[in-house]
């Protein structure tokens, strides 16, 4: 089988990708697939048109990658792809309508409010703390964390250079614990729960620097609330209609006197593949390595 690896692209994910990409290319290879890296710029519907392979392995994040546009040129193209397909792809994406659609199926999720970013620059959108990202971003790039004793808004908002969109959702910041679980072949599979290095958050860098973060997979959690994590990222991934692999984001508040809450933030539906990423760890812990699970992933790909 030949098989097109998607990498890249115009995000601003576009590092990630890279390194998401080159890795599933490398394993399909030791897999024993025809592999080609296909960087996927504007042209992207003109090169796989020629290049015609049996399946398009998407390893692209964020804008045009993670949205839906990729998914509806190669519905038209009739090349089987990986991962969800147009609508869940960009419903998704916006994390507002993502939010709307997952409290109707009953998943709980932050409550927030969508502002436009010099609204949201100017005073505060919501009580202190709250955390104010863009509606259609991956990795953090442009997530703010406002603290309590924060007198002004992020004034980078302001920013005439500003290149994460203009809509911001506002939430209210769940204090707790980071969790994450994805979803493989329509089954959870284990909880990590995420501590960022320097007691930070899971931002750009622990997210990506080797060291940035630990990983503890099973996450240390209550039984009925380990087994929650895996419903609810199942229920989310079936509410927005994904297909192949996804992964939830989770907040959970056990603080002594805290509320309890357990939220899901977000679904990420091309979840990163980097060497440091979650869903190939949890995928592992699983019993599949690497390989095996991009092996998978082709084998599951449809359009
Ligand atoms: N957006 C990054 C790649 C992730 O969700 O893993
Ligand atoms: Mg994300």
């Amino acid at each position: 089988k030949h098989v097109a690896v998607l990498m890249g692209g115009l995000s601003a994910e576009r590092e990630i990708s890279l390194r998401s990409g080159e890795a599933c290319a490398k394993a399909l290879e030791e897999q024993g697939f025809q592999v080609s890296r296909v960087d996927a710029g504007h042209d992207v519907a003109n090169v796989l048109a020629a290049l015609k392979p049996d399946v398009a392995f998407n390893a692209l994040h964020g804008k045009f990658g993670e949205d839906g546009c990729i998914q509806g040129a190669l519905e038209l193209l009739r090349i089987p792809y990986t991962h969800s397909g147009v609508l869940a792809s960009s419903v998704a994406m916006k994390k507002d309508i993502a939010k709307t659609v997952m409290a109707a199926a009953g998943v709980p999720t932050p409550k927030g409010r969508v502002l436009h970013r010099l609204d949201a620059a100017k005073t505060h959108a919501l009580p202190l703390p709250y955390v104010l990202k863009p509606v259609s971003e991956g990795s953090s790039f442009g997530v703010f964390i406002v603290s309590e004793g924060q007198e002004h808004p992020p004034q980078e908002l302001w920013r005439e250079d500003w290149t994460h969109g203009d809509m911001m959702l506002a939430e209210q910041f769940i204090a707790g614990r980071e969790l994450t679980c994805a979803v493989m072949n329509d089954k959870a599979l284990d909880v990590i729960e995420i501590l960022a290095a320097d007691g930070g958050w899971y931002d750009y860098h622990a997210k990506y620097a080797k060291g940035g973060s630990k990983h503890v997979l099973p996450a240390n959690l209550k039984q009925n609330i380990y087994q929650e994590v895996q419903h609810l990222a199942l229920e989310a991934h079936r509410a927005l209609g994904c297909r192949g692999v996804s992964r939830a984001d989770f907040r959970y508040d056990d603080r002594p006197g805290g509320t309890g809450e357990l939220v899901v933030l977000e679904v990420n539906t091309q979840p990163g593949m980097t060497e440091t990423s979650l869903v190939p760890e949890m995928a592992a812990y699983a019993g599949f390595s690497f390989g095996e699970l991009v092996r998978w992933m082709v084998e599951d790909a449809s359009c």
